[in-house]
């Protein structure tokens, strides 16, 4: 059994956890698909809610936009898992009324989900942040996002520099598209949790 805390656990303490800072040598070495063949135990794990803003960084400082799900949302995943990145996917609903998205921007897409504190950042609050793999037409504040959250790619890091975070999420993306890119985790982009049209 492990020791390692949930983040839910993290979540109920006061402050943010202490994150050890990257090194050369672990950026150096990182693996190039994570997770077993067939996803495990807790996943899939599924989430669901519309859209927050975040403080907009992701887009503006680091090349990577991403869509934070509300508190009520991530509770499930933060009860049985440890923050850190995931990798999976999401898919952005479109509006009944006052729809800005296109077909291609409401299709299933490969995500990278940071659950944390965002050390870099000194966040004081736990957020899920889902950097979806796909260039949209139109922001997409308000509207429903479903996540299939699949696997586990590392813990949260502190960084020195902002381009040394930036060179971490780059590799997220690979590993992530690479890991989603076997039969078993394949097949969860058709799930019927997404909507199909
Ligand atoms: C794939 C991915 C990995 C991330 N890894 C880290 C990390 O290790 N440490 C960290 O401080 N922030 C990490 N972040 C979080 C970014 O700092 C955060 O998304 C950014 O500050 C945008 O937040 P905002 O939209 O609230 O401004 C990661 C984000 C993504 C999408």
């Amino acid at each position: 059994m492990s020791e390692t805390p949930t983040a839910a656990v993290t979540a109920a303490q006061v402050q943010r956890p202490a994150a050890p800072f990257q090194t050369e040598s672990f950026r150096l070495t990182r693996p190039q698909v994570v997770g077993p063949e067939t996803p495990e135990f807790p996943f899939p794990i599924k989430l669901s809610g519309p859209v927050q803003r975040g403080f907009g960084r992701g887009g503006k400082d680091l090349g990577c936009p991403t869509a934070n799900l509300p508190d009520e949302s991530i509770e499930s995943i933060a009860s049985v898992t440890k923050t850190g990145v995931y990798y999976g996917f999401a898919q952005v609903l479109p509006r009944p009324e006052g729809n800005e998205l296109s077909e291609d921007d409401v299709k299933v897409h490969p995500m990278a989900m940071s659950l944390g504190w965002n050390p870099f950042y000194k966040n004081e609050r736990l957020t899920a942040e889902i950097h979806i793999m796909h260039e949209f037409q139109a922001d997409f504040y308000g509207y429903e996002m479903k996540v299939v959250v699949l696997g586990y790619i590392r813990r949260e890091l502190d960084y020195t520099t902002r381009e040394a975070l930036i060179d971490d999420i780059e590799i997220d993306k690979l590993v992530a598209i690479r890991s989603l890119d076997r039969p078993d985790y394949k097949k969860f982009s058709t799930d019927s949790f997404f909507a199909s049209k």
